[in-house]
């Protein structure tokens, strides 16, 4: 009885479903994905004038930080392809992150990569994901990228490079890992 009621699709658009398999396939088949890895520092200021990193909104009544579940931070952070200071920029960290975990430890992460060097210029990685603030390596996904990284999955590991707590200046490292158009 039930599959008396299934509907009969029409001829003409199984002959249509199949057709469209097949220009799906051949198109696929002319971009080959490429696997690119990155490794890039993320220059943080956390205080001052030039502050990277800023609280933008939090609980009301409650300090706003890094640890009070809640707040959220803007960020534009310098990146650059090597760990020193004065490294010339590549790129720059644009995003948020809000504290996501009632205990402080996770803050959800929402990042776009923006080159600005003359590679990849423009072009753009799309990190997020949960970034454990406390422990030496955590791991966000690559989900999804323009221009040069077109239709980017992958994954990008973070860890502590350099921390000055006096001028609240970080460095983090990141390895990307991904494949693309
Ligand atoms: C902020 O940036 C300006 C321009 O690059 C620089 O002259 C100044 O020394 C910086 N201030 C601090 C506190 O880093
Ligand atoms: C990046 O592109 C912009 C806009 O086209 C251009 O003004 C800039 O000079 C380029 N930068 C590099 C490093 O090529």
């Amino acid at each position: 009885m039930a599959q008396n009621s299934i509907p009969k699709l029409p001829k003409i658009s199984l002959f249509f479903l199949a057709f469209s398999a097949i220009t799906f396939i051949t198109k696929a088949k002319q971009h080959e994905l490429k696997e690119t890895k990155l490794t890039l520092y993320f220059q943080d200021s956390l205080a001052g004038p030039n502050a990277t990193v800023i609280p933008v909104g939090g609980t009301f009544g409650q300090l706003w930080s890094f640890t009070s579940f809640g707040t959220v931070y803007a960020s534009d952070d310098l990146i650059t392809a090597s760990p020193e200071r004065n490294a010339p920029q590549v790129g720059r960290g644009q995003g948020l992150y809000m504290i996501s975990e009632k205990n402080g430890q996770n803050a959800y992460m929402a990042m776009s990569i923006v080159f600005t060097n003359k590679e990849y210029n423009r072009s753009t990685i799309e990190l997020q994901g949960v970034y454990e603030q406390f422990v030496p390596v955590t791991e966000l996904s690559v989900v999804s990228g323009t221009r040069k990284f077109r239709f980017a999955r992958g994954f990008a590991q973070f860890g502590t490079y350099f921390l000055d707590t006096t001028t609240a200046f970080t460095i983090t490292w990141c390895n990307i890992t991904m494949f693309h158009y």
